[in-house]
């Protein structure tokens, strides 16, 4: 068996993509999620793009233990040191650095002649050396260059230090029969290529990225790059999930293995589907919601007598629990952390104790309580954002004509009230906190799950909101939809206050007031 590595680009291509998105606190939950998954190497951003980014990586540098942990780097000295300073301090860090190789780049975007790649290559592969020792070096377009300009970079990037080659199918052109030649060239005509990792990054614009990935590695590649839920640039980057089950259900036919823990997938996927708020398609290869269902009466029968007539993998295979019903009102703490324990969670005590909290109170709304209720009861209560405006009450007041609603937040230990009509609960719940806080936070998402069926289900609600150029998730989760969006807006809002001056503005402004009716 030939170990395939995984390069995990979920946090760098991945979160480039529209609405995907993340804050520190939410790449450093991902990575270590990452990690626990088994990938070979966690690209955490692309230092120079922002502060946010270089912070993300550097945040991630200090928790990962095993993995890589790589920052993507123009050809560029500007950039390479600032990905340097972000993953310096990694257990093992790496350089990603790359330059375009198609004519078409060459001469609409870059506006060099090949020479002058070459000679950027030379230098820049040499200067990235000269501070990491792992350097990953990849060809941009490369499916779209010229085989033998190609070359002769690969070979100028091995000369100066390069330790894994990266063949990106940047714009999701290629086929698997071409590619596998392409591989096989590069393998059979470049000097010193034996001596490096073949690495390959496929995009999905024709649907072909992991046909596309493996076809290379049947070629020859020692890693794959690629993505949780195939999120990524326009049509996505191949699908982690699907490279890997791929290769394990048919070990049959591939000699190929990776480290990945393979029951930490659903996991991880949905743990990107949350934070991102971007929901995974429900026929989605591996982590659908209906990857594993079976509808039709003649494969519900086959399944029921032997379930490999209808299915390749089991469900177990990729960390997939049977819906359980589980714990009642007399559940202890014990318990609830053995089904934690059980369901694969290690929290903190605090995490626990909060998550116990909210177990406790579902008991008293929902008579049925399943592993999926605890799994959204964690999910809410580990990715920590500072809580500078909670929720102390509500009122609404809907008919068919009007709707108000009563808002009570608490600020710093104070609270505020707030009165206002709206088109239906949420719109005039929404205004009422917008009242209070000064600033109108509009939202470009808002969506809303039932966790569970029936009609008490817990309804899990996420939104993103843009604010000075920034975008940001919040999430709610209660059996009442409305509290359940309150809760929604106010973690965006929460999150919006710890980046920008509105809470400056917004302490002001309350101070004032005060000054105003004589308090304080
Ligand atoms: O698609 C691409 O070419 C990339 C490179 C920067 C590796 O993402
Ligand atoms: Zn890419």
């Amino acid at each position: 068996m030939k170990r395939i590595k995984i390069f995990d680009t979920t946090l760098r291509d991945g979160e480039q993509s529209p609405g995907c998105s993340m804050n520190t606190d939410e790449k450093v939950e991902v990575a270590k999620q990452l990690e626990k998954l088994g990938v070979d190497v966690i690209e955490a951003g692309f230092a120079i793009a922002s502060d946010g980014d270089f912070q993300a990586i550097e945040a991630i540098s200090a928790v990962i233990e095993h993995a890589t942990v790589a920052s993507l780097a123009r050809a560029t000295k500007l950039d390479i040191d600032r990905a340097y300073q972000a993953v310096k301090k990694a257990k093992h860090p790496r350089i990603h650095t790359f330059i375009a190789t198609s004519d078409l780049h060459l001469e609409y975007k870059l506006k060099k002649t090949k020479d002058e790649i070459i000679d950027i290559t030379r230098e820049m592969v040499t200067y990235a050396k000269s501070l990491c020792d792992d350097i990953e070096f990849s060809c941009e377009d490369a499916t779209r260059s010229n085989n033998y300009f190609m070359i002769q970079v690969i070979e100028t990037a091995i000369e100066c230090g390069a330790t894994t080659i990266n063949i990106p199918d940047t714009v999701g052109y290629t086929t698997p029969n071409e590619y596998y030649e392409l591989i096989k060239y590069i393998k059979n005509n470049a000097k010193g290529i034996d001596d490096v990792s073949i690495s390959v990054h496929c995009h999905n614009d024709l649907g072909l990225a992991v046909a596309n990935s493996i076809a290379a590695v049947e070629a020859g590649a020692d890693q794959v790059e690629c993505t949780m839920n195939g999120i990524g640039e326009r049509a996505g980057n191949a699908a982690l999930e699907e490279i890997v089950m791929a290769l394990k259900t048919r070990h049959d036919y591939y000699a190929y293995d990776t480290h990945i823990n393979t029951e930490q997938i659903v996991r991880t996927s949905e743990l990107v589907s949350y934070i991102t708020g971007v929901k995974v398609q429900p026929n989605k290869a591996i982590v659908g919601a209906n990857a594993f269902a079976h509808e039709s009466g003649i494969h519900q029968h086959g399944v029921l007598n032997n379930k490999e007539t209808y299915e390749i993998m089991t469900p177990e295979s990729v960390g997939l629990k049977q819906n359980n019903l589980v714990l009642g009102k007399h559940s202890g703490k014990h318990a609830f952390k053995d089904k934690l324990d059980n369901l694969g969670y290690d929290l903190t005590d605090a995490e626990l104790n909060r998550a116990f909290i909210e177990f406790k109170d579902l008991l008293d709304k929902k008579k049925k309580i399943y592993d999926k209720d605890i799994v959204a009861i964690v999910r809410n209560e580990t990715i920590p954002y500072d809580e500078i405006i909670s929720l102390e009450g509500f009122n609404i007041s809907s008919s068919m004509t009007a709707t108000s609603a009563a808002i009570k937040l608490k600020i710093d230990d104070e609270c505020f009230e707030s009165v206002e009509l709206g088109d239906g609960p949420v719109d005039a719940s929404f205004k009422a906190i917008q009242r209070v806080i000064g600033v109108q936070i509009p939202l470009f998402k808002y969506q809303i799950n039932a966790v569970t069926e029936g009609k008490d289900a817990q309804g899990e609600t996420v939104v993103r909101a843009k604010y000075e150029n920034l975008e940001y998730t919040g999430h709610g989760l209660s059996t009442d939809i409305i509290e359940s969006s309150i809760k929604a807006y106010l973690s965006v809002i929460n999150k919006i206050l710890k980046d920008s001056v509105i809470y400056n503005e917004m302490k002001e402004r309350i101070d004032q007031d005060k000054m105003m009716k004589g308090i304080g």
